[in-house]
C-alpha cells in the first residue's frame, strides 16, 4: 500500500508516474519534529536506500545530504555525490515493521541516520513544501517492487550495452580509438563499445567534432560497427559560449539558457571555458537540446554519456574576479600568515568550484514561475538525461539508444542509466562499488556500473583483475580512467592478460543470465542486485552482510576486494552450490551447507553461488554481443531436493523496444 502526503505547495519533479490520492491522515511510523521527520530505530534496524551515496549497504551510522555534487574525491567523509535518490527502505528489525519512504523534493534533503544518536533517524527537506510517500507491504522485496511501480519503468539499453566498454579521458584522435579496437582484437579480448571523452569535440563545444583529429566520424563509426564496436561520445551540460556556434546562437536567440537575477544568461566556466546552461526544466528547451543529438546520430552514433550535469561549475567570472582581486592585495604583502595562506589562497581557489553562491545566482522557469536554481538543483542533470531520452524516442523511434548520465534524480531512471562518477583506483573503492550497486538499483537505476580499475590515481594489475571479477556482473561494464593516470586498457597488463581474457569471456558467457535478470528486473520491477537481508529477513547473520549480493533469482556473488587475499569469508543463509571459476571451461564446484565459511579464491578465480532449485544458462563466449549464440547453452545449476533446477530466460533482438511479447520468455529446466 502506498500512502501519499503533501505539505505546502511543492514544486513539481515528475518523479512518480502513478497518481496516488493525497491522504489526510497522520503519517505512519514517522514523528513530525520542528524541523523534519524522525523514526526511532531498534538496535537491529537497517536502513537501505539513498542510492548513490558513500558508506555501506546499511546507511546507518552516518549523515548525508542529497545535493548533486561533482565530487572528485570519493571517501567516507563525504555527504553527497552526483545523484539525488531520496528513497529509504527501513527494515525495523527482526519481527518489526518494514516500510519505504520516498521524499519527493527537488532541493536538498538532509539525513541523520544514527549519526547524532545511534537510535534516531531524522530527515528534513530544506524548504517545508514536499511530498512524502510511505510504502508498506509483505516484505522488503514487495515494498521495493511497489516503489518501482510508483516511479515507472527503468530505462532499458540495447543488448550491446551489456558488452565491455573501453573508455579513457585522453583518447585524442580517431587513430587512438582505432588502436584500442585493434589491440582488443589482437589480444583476443571481447569489446562492444569505445567511449569518446571530450577530446573528440572542437574546443569542447557540444555537438561539434574536431575535424583535424576525427576527420570522418561517420566513417569511423561504420568501420567500428562492422567489427561489432559502437562509439559512445560524451555530451556535457555547459554549452560553450561562441556566437559562431549554431547551438549557442540558437539557445541565446530563443532565451533557452538559465538567467541571472537581471535576466541576462548565467555564465560559468567548465571544460570549454565560459559556458551557458540550458534550462532543462522547460519542456521546449529539452526538446531543442535533444534535437541537437541528431548531429551525432546522423553519423551512426547509437549511444551517449551525459556528463558534468549537476551542473559542475569550475568558476563564475564574478567570483574569479573577486578572488584575483583579493590575491592582488595579498601579493603586495611581505609575509602571508597561515590563516591567509590556507583560508584565502588555498581555500579561496578551491572554493571557486561548485560554489553554493553561484548555484544561488541563477534562475529557471518552472511552469511560468521564476525559480532560483538551488531550490531545484537536484533536478538539473536528470532533466538533461530526459531531454536526450525523449529526443531518442523521436530520432530513433522503436529503437533503443544507449544513454547514461553522471547526475540524476529519481524520475530520470526512466530515460537513462548512470555511472558512478570519478572513483579512484583503490581497493576501498572496489568495496564501495559493491555496496553502492544495490542501493542505486533500489532507486530505479538498473543500468549502472562504476569505472572499472578506478578513474583517478594509478591502478594495479591485480586491482584491475579483482575489480573485473565484480564488474563482470554489473549491467554497465566500463573501464574508464582519467587523463594522466596509468594506462589501464585490459591489454596493458601482460602478466594478467590470460586471466583478464578469461574473465571478460566469462561475462559474455553469462550474458543469457545477466541480460534475462536485467530484463526481468526492468519489466517486472524486481531487483537485479539486492542485499541478502531482502530474502532472509529473519536471519540475523544474513541481515548483517555488507559485501555479498544476491543477483536475480538464482545467484549470489561474493567478490574479493582486498589486495593479496587468497580467499574470503562468505556467509551462506542456505545451502548453495559454489562455482569457483577460472574460465567458462575451467571451474570446480562444491555444495556448501548454510553457515559461515572461509572460501578460497585465487587471484584468477571468481566465486559464483547458485541457490537451490536454480540454474544459470551459460553460452559460449564471444568477441562481442552480436556474436553471442544464446541457443547453445549449458546449464550450471544447484538442483533442489527433487533434483530439478530452472531459470527463466529472456531473448529478443536486443535493439528494438518491443519488450512485451510473451515469446521473449522461456523456462529452461534441469531434471
Ligand atoms: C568528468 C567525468 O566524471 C569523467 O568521467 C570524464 O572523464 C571527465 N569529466 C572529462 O570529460
Amino acid at each position: 500500500m502506498i500512502q501519499h502526503f503533501r505539505f505546502g505547495q511543492p514544486l513539481p519533479t515528475d518523479s512518480v508516474v502513478q497518481e496516488i490520492p493525497v491522504s489526510a491522515g497522520p503519517v505512519p511510523f514517522l514523528t513530525a519534529e520542528e524541523d523534519g521527520w524522525a523514526y526511532r530505530m531498534a538496535p537491529d534496524a537497517i536502513v537501505y536506500g539513498l542510492g548513490e551515496m558513500p558508506r555501506g549497504i546499511n546507511k546507518r551510522g552516518w549523515h548525508y545530504v542529497t545535493n548533486n555534487t561533482d565530487e572528485a574525491r570519493h571517501s567516507e567523509d563525504k555527504l553527497s555525490y552526483y545523484g539525488a535518490h531520496n528513497f529509504l527502505l527501513i527494515d525495523g528489525g527482526v519481527g518489526r515493521e518494514c516500510f519505504g519512504v520516498f521524499i519527493d523534493f527537488p532541493g536538498k534533503v538532509r539525513y541523520d541516520i544514527g549519526y547524532t544518536e545511534y537510535d534516531a533517524l531524522r530527515f528534513a527537506t530544506e524548504e517545508p513544501d514536499h511530498e512524502l510517500y510511505i510504502i508498506t507491504g509483505d516484505d522488503l522485496n514487495d515494498i521495493s517492487r511497489q516503489f518501482r511501480q510508483l516511479i515507472g519503468r527503468s530505462y532499458i539499453p540495447p543488448k550491446w550495452a551489456f558488452g565491455l566498454a573501453q573508455s579513457r579521458f585522453g583518447y585524442k584522435t580517431a587513430e587512438d580509438v582505432r588502436e584500442v579496437a585493434r589491440q582488443y582484437k589482437e589480444n583476443d579480448l571481447p569489446l562492444d563499445m569505445i567511449c569518446m571523452d571530450i577530446d573528440y569535440m572542437q574546443d569542447y563545444a557540444d555537438f561539434t567534432v574536431n575535424k583535424q583529429r576525427f576527420p570522418d566520424l561517420a566513417a569511423l563509426s561504420a568501420e567500428l560497427k562492422a567489427q561489432g564496436i559502437r562509439l559512445v561520445p560524451i555530451i556535457d551540460a555547459g554549452v560553450r559560449i561562441d556566437p559562431e556556434n549554431p547551438v549557442c546562437a540558437e539557445g541565446l536567440a530563443n532565451g533557452f539558457f538559465c538567467t541571472k537575477a537581471d535576466g541576462t544568461p548565467f555564465v560559468a566556466a567548465v571544460w570549454p571555458g565560459k559556458a551557458y546552461f540550458a534550462d532543462f526544466l522547460r519542456p521546449e528547451v529539452r526538446e531543442w537540446f535533444g534535437r541537437q543529438y541528431k548531429a551525432l546520430t546522423d553519423c551512426g552514433i547509437e549511444g551517449f554519456w551525459n556528463d558534468m550535469n549537476e551542473p559542475a561549475l569550475f568558476y563564475s567570472p564574478e567570483r574569479l574576479k573577486a578572488f584575483f582581486e583579493s590575491m592582488d592585495e595579498l601579493s603586495r604583502k611581505d609575509n602571508i600568515v597561515q590563516d591567509e595562506f590556507f583560508g584565502k589562497v588555498v581555500g579561496g581557489a578551491l572554493g571557486l568550484m561548485n560554489a553554493p553562491e553561484d548555484y544561488a545566482s541563477f534562475y529557471h522557469d518552472v511552469d511560468g514561475q521564476r525559480v532560483r536554481h538551488d531550490r531545484v538543483h537536484n533536478l538539473y542533470g536528470g532533466n538533461m538525461t530526459r531531454a536526450a531520452g525523449e529526443a531518442f524516442a523521436r530520432l530513433r523511434p522503436g529503437r533503443r539508444t544507449l544513454l547514461y548520465s553522471r547526475s540524476s534524480f529519481i524520475g530520470s531512471h526512466r530515460y537513462g542509466g548512470i555511472w558512478l562518477g570519478d572513483n579512484a583506483s583503490t581497493w576501498a573503492q572496489l568495496l564501495a562499488n559493491i555496496q553502492m550497486m544495490p542501493n542505486v538499483q533500489l532507486c530505479g537505476f538498473l543500468y549502472t556500473g562504476a569505472d572499472l580499475c578506478g578513474f583517478s590515481y594509478d591502478t594495479t594489475p591485480d586491482l584491475a583483475l579483482r575489480w573485473l571479477e565484480f564488474g563482470l556482473f554489473t549491467p554497465l561494464m566500463r573501464n574508464h580512467a582519467t587523463d594522466g593516470s596509468r594506462m589501464q586498457e585490459y591489454y596493458r597488463f601482460a602478466d594478467m592478460l590470460p586471466a583478464l581474457r578469461k574473465m571478460l569471456r566469462l561475462r559474455y558467457a553469462l550474458l543469457p543470465y545477466l541480460y534475462s535478470t536485467f530484463m526481468k528486473a526492468a519489466l517486472e520491477n524486481t531487483s537485479y542486485f539486492r542485499p541478502l537481508g531482502f530474502d532472509f529477513p529473519a536471519d540475523p547473520d544474513a541481515r548483517k552482510v555488507q559485501d555479498q549480493l544476491l543477483l536475480g533469482e538464482g545467484v549470489m556473488v561474493a567478490p574479493v576486494y582486498t589486495q593479496n587475499a587468497s580467499g574470503r569469508h562468505v556467509y551462506l543463509p542456505e545451502a548453495m552450490k559454489l562455482y569457483r571459476i577460472r574460465s567458462v571451461d575451467d571451474y570446480d564446484t562444491e555444495l556448501l551447507p548454510a553457515g559461515h565459511h572461509y572460501v578460497r579464491c585465487a587471484l584468477d578465480e571468481v566465486l559464483l553461488f547458485i541457490r537451490p532449485g536454480h540454474a544459470v544458462p551459460v553460452a559460449r563466449p564471444a568477441s562481442c554481443t552480436a556474436q553471442l549464440d544464446d541457443t547453445a547453452l549449458t546449464l550450471w545449476a544447484c538442483p533442489d531436493e527433487n533434483g530439478s533446477a530452472r531459470c527463466r530466460m529472456y531473448t529478443d533482438d536486443g535493439e528494438t523496444s518491443d519488450f512485451a511479447a510473451p515469446e521473449h520468455w522461456k523456462t529452461l529446466e534441469l531434471n
